[in-house]
């Protein structure tokens, strides 16, 4: 059973009953949250292995019945010692959330909103998405028997994750137009309709589960936290996560310092990291978006208060970086650690790089990237990267193994 909680607006904190529907405060137009009555509470999960609902206690489902898992979170926080040592870090850390069941960070999320939507009988439940959302949300929908509708940008989904859709039985729909169109869709249609549920970060319960990954990360360094934590941002549902699970931790006196949130975007898509840069309380929606990065190709942020909030609360900053620096990030993390992620994740290691070399984050700094997604989403990557030379093999002709190790 969960601790006591209700929902709350995030902006007039005017408060609401656990089972409101809305996404939206009835008063001010503001987002709502969950929040939990925590302070004072002994944690009882110690012994528990690391996974999204090991923190039971956190996640705010009723009855256990409804509970809808694919076995999410208890992904690798690994110390890339080698990318480090290059970027002058000494203590570098991915965790790495395409380990995820459906390979990104939005797994976190869907356990627990699926499980919500249930609780809450709804049947039929909707997206907007560049991919990743739509394929967890169509993969935990098939897993609960429920109907999954999502709603995509008319611009190109990676293919992986439109396969992901297809093979879990989704409807799709696509708006012509891009991703901040496609929100649009869905904000009017569960406006409109209320049979149809919404599953995008506006739904607060789907940021509960994401929250965990800072509980995780906290748990995983033996009740440290890092300096900083970096991560990609676009609609910005979880960078505000992550720091609402830093700060439950910090209240419930695990944690006594707190990291620096540093969302990173890309350049022509970067609506929160200008607003940043320029200090302002407010961002202007950027027009036609582009970048090769599809997952955070988002003009219009819908949690963008929450994230500005985050940022300076825990004194972050936010950067751009070019869809080239991007690619030469991907191929870094995979050539040199193993460790091979969608164009949008490593956007945080290409941000972490730029920070680095401006002097933002210091050699001694403890950071932890997120890497949200996995690298075999996105094959069209492919077509980026320089042919790699290969070399025919008979090996019915003698002095073959020879041939081989000359050309190494
Ligand atoms: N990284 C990946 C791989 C993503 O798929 C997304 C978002 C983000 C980062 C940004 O996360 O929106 O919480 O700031 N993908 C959404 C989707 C938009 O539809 O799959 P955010």
């Amino acid at each position: 059973m969960p601790w006591p909680y209700h929902l709350r607006c995030f902006n007039c904190q005017t408060q609401y009953p656990i089972q409101t529907t809305n996404y939206r405060c009835e008063k001010c137009g503001g987002l709502l949250e969950v929040r939990f009555q925590i302070s004072g509470r002994k944690t009882p999960w110690k012994n528990r292995s690391l996974s999204v609902w090991k923190y039971r206690e956190l996640i705010p489902i009723d009855d256990d019945r409804f509970v809808t898992t694919l076995a999410e979170g208890g992904t690798g926080l690994h110390h890339c010692q080698r990318l480090g040592r290059e970027m002058g870090l000494k203590r570098l850390f991915v965790k790495n959330e395409g380990e995820n069941p459906t390979g990104s960070f939005k797994d976190r999320g869907m356990t627990v909103a699926l499980s919500k939507a249930r609780e809450l009988r709804k049947k039929k439940v909707v997206c907007a998405s560049t991919g990743n959302t739509a394929a967890s949300l169509a993969a935990y929908s098939a897993r609960a028997g429920l109907q999954c509708i999502v709603i995509i940008p008319e611009a190109k989904v990676a293919a992986g994750k439109l396969l992901q859709v297809m093979i879990h039985g989704a409807r799709i729909f696509q708006v012509s137009g891009d991703f901040d169109e496609a929100m649009r869709a869905v904000v009017r249609l569960t406006e409109r309709r209320k049979g149809f549920y919404l599953m995008n970060s506006l739904n607060p319960f789907r940021l509960e589960g994401q929250k965990t990954l800072a509980y995780e990360v906290c748990d995983q360094l033996d009740g440290k936290t890092p300096d900083a934590l970096v991560l990609p941002v676009g609609n910005g549902g979880n960078i505000s996560a992550i720091w609402k699970g830093f700060s439950e931790y910090h209240d419930l006196g695990i944690v006594t310092v707190m990291p620096r949130m540093i969302g990173i975007q890309a350049e022509k898509a970067a609506p929160i990291a200008r607003a940043v840069k320029r200090k302002q309380t407010r961002i202007t929606p950027v027009v036609n978006p582009q970048t090769l990065a599809t997952a955070i190709r988002i003009g219009s942020p819908v949690n963008w208060t929450k994230v500005l909030r985050a940022i300076k609360e825990s004194n972050g900053t936010a950067e751009t970086v070019t869809d080239s620096e991007i690619l030469e990030a991907q191929k870094d993390l995979a050539a040199k650690e193993g460790i091979f992620v969608e164009p949008a994740s490593a956007a945080s290691i290409a941000g972490l790089k730029k920070i680095r070399e401006a002097g933002g984050i210091d050699r001694s700094d403890f950071v932890v990237c997120v890497t949200t997604g996995h690298g075999l989403k996105d094959p069209s990557v492919a077509n980026h990267l320089r042919q790699s030379e290969s070399h025919n093999l008979k090996i019915t002709e003698p002095g073959w193994i020879e041939r081989l190790e000359r050309v190494l």
